[in-house]
């Protein structure tokens, strides 16, 4: 239809391809409130707008928004919601090792259909013993297989007697012996194991675990009810959760680029560090620091590649095509781009250095496509609008400011003057430097040495659970799709046509010259 109409040639004049765009801008950067993108004919409802992504071979989202790797953003709570919603969180590494590995170890284990690796106790084990593994693990149950040391089923401990007043007791003593214990044979349960799960508990009235053992009884996986129900729930949702191949959450986890006492890189830490992350099933590790363009980055990001060949690398934060090309050049699969635009960001008032987004996307768009790698916008994304102007020159967004607020995100709500309130810091921020991101900003833990914070410690305010949010932001995304006429991500990119805006249009875009009663959206 474009192609036959006699305006065509205005239109293209005045609103440009991202390649006719931002070249001739150059010289001066902008970001996503400098621009507006033009609407084009359409055969799109919004609501079939399809908003699956690739970052990887192995990394396919649903929808592509990501959770920071902030302290004050992503823990298991929050990497669980998001990849619930199709997304995905990145476990921050303000933490001890331990604790990072145990929070993906959540959501690792958090509902999927069949658990392959089902955590199991011994009969000689105490009660006590198994109360300290669910604390120390962090397990939201407490239902455990009781196997042998051939890992042979002898029965099943229930969650009621793992209780502090049995501690002293023996697992032996409480399980429910082998007999009375539910199992399928594996071979029984292809091809399809999560419909022989399902019809397995309609047919069984009260029974909410049922075990998988092979052809010598030996443990080979478990089902629990609710998993199932809450699957099948799943697929007349609009959202799908983002899974792994084992119908796992998705994790992703940070990691910094480590140093030991003489400032070299800590390769065998690292290593050992990354190791025990894939050991508890962890699908991407990010390696994020304030300037990715950089040896030590380099270097992590290579030691990595040559020690796990499959798994998924996001590496940054850069902002030219020379970057990109290193840190692809060193075995990235995808990488971050933002420096300074996050709202608790002062790197470019403390440093002079950072680029406006959307230049710093296109320019490193391009040396992206030439490597095949993905990029992700980082940072500075502020409403549904900056996400659907973001992925026109990139693969997927990652949100904080915009996702601190929510009742997933660590901490308390304060009320400050009757409202309520979260805190939310940058990485770069004193407190969360001391905490343990000094690494991130190229500083040591060190506190008598002196060093320039580039993030400052805020609060937001308490907003809606994270899926009333996600709704808001994905109804933006595929609204913002039809508007393009763009049934999928691949189309949004190749349709979009920008235009500058001035201070003029900036202030005529949001809501102007009215007493506003009721926030939200409208139309027109
Ligand atoms: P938004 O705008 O979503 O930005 O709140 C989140 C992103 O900001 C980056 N980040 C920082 N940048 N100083 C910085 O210059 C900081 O202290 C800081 N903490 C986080 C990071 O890329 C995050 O994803």
């Amino acid at each position: 239809m474009e192609d036959i109409s006699p305006s065509a040639g205005v239109d293209d004049a005045f609103y440009q391809s991202a390649d006719n765009f931002f070249p001739a801008q150059q010289g001066v950067a902008l970001t996503y409130d400098d621009v507006t993108l033009a609407t084009q004919y359409s055969e799109i409802l919004p609501r079939d707008a399809a908003l699956e992504t690739s970052l990887a071979e192995r990394l396919n989202l649903q929808i592509p928004i990501i959770s920071a790797d902030m302290d004050t953003v992503t823990e298991s709570r929050m990497a669980i919601a998001m990849a619930l919603n199709g997304g995905l969180g990145l476990i921050h590494y303000n933490m001890p090792e331990r604790q990072q590995l145990s929070e993906v170890t959540r959501v690792k284990y958090h509902v999927h259909g069949l658990i392959q690796e089902p955590i199991k106790v011994t009969p000689d084990q105490l009660i006590g013993d198994v109360l300290a593994l669910i604390d120390e693990r962090h397990f939201s149950f407490s239902t455990f297989p009781v196997v042998d040391d051939q890992e042979r089923l002898l029965g099943l401990l229930p969650g009621h007697v793992v209780r502090p007043r049995y501690a002293a007791r023996k697992v032996n003593e409480a399980m429910m012996s082998r007999g009375s214990v539910q199992t399928v044979a594996e071979r029984d349960i292809q091809p399809d194991p999560i419909g022989c799960a399902d019809k397995f508990f309609t047919e069984h009235i009260g029974i909410h675990k049922l075990l998988v053992v092979d052809d010598q009884d030996r443990l080979r996986g478990l089902f629990t009810l609710s998993d199932i129900e809450r699957i099948t729930q799943e697929k007349a949702a609009p959202l799908k959760p983002a899974r792994d191949a084992q119908f796992r959450l998705l994790c992703g986890a940070a990691i910094s680029a480590t140093r030991n006492s003489t400032g070299d890189l800590d390769q065998v830490r690292i290593l050992r560090h990354v190791g025990a992350l894939v050991e508890r099933g962890v699908d991407v590790v990010a390696i994020s620091t304030a300037h990715g363009f950089s040896k030590g980055v380099g270097e992590t990001v290579r030691l990595i590649r040559g020690a796990f060949p499959n798994l998924p690398i996001i590496a940054g934060n850069v902002t030219t095509g020379s970057a990109v090309d290193y840190l692809a050049g060193c075995g990235a699969n995808a990488i971050k781009v933002g420096q300074g635009p996050g709202s608790i960001c002062t790197t470019r008032m403390v440093a002079g250095v950072g680029i406006p987004q959307l230049t710093a996307l296109y320019v490193c768009g391009k040396a992206a496509q030439k490597n095949r790698v993905r990029i992700i916008a980082d940072g500075g994304i502020a409403k549904s609008g900056d996400i659907v102007k973001a992925l026109t020159l990139s693969h997927a967004v990652i949100c904080g400011g915009l996702l601190a607020g929510c009742p997933e995100a660590p901490g308390q709500i304060m009320e400050i003057n009757g409202k309520l309130y979260k805190q939310y810091r940058g990485m770069g921020s004193p407190a969360a430097m001391k905490a343990g991101s000094a690494a991130r900003y190229g500083h040591t833990r060190d506190t008598t040495r002196k060093v320039a914070a580039e993030g400052i410690e805020a609060l937001k305010e308490a907003s809606a659970s994270l899926d009333t949010v996600m709704t808001q932001l994905v109804g933006g995304i595929q609204s913002g799709m039809g508007y393009l006429g763009a049934s999928n991500l691949d189309g949004l990119r190749d349709r979009a046509r920008f235009a500058r805006i001035t201070p003029a249009g900036q202030r005529e875009s949001a809501p102007h010259d009215i007493v506003e009663v009721k926030t939200g959206a409208s139309e027109g």
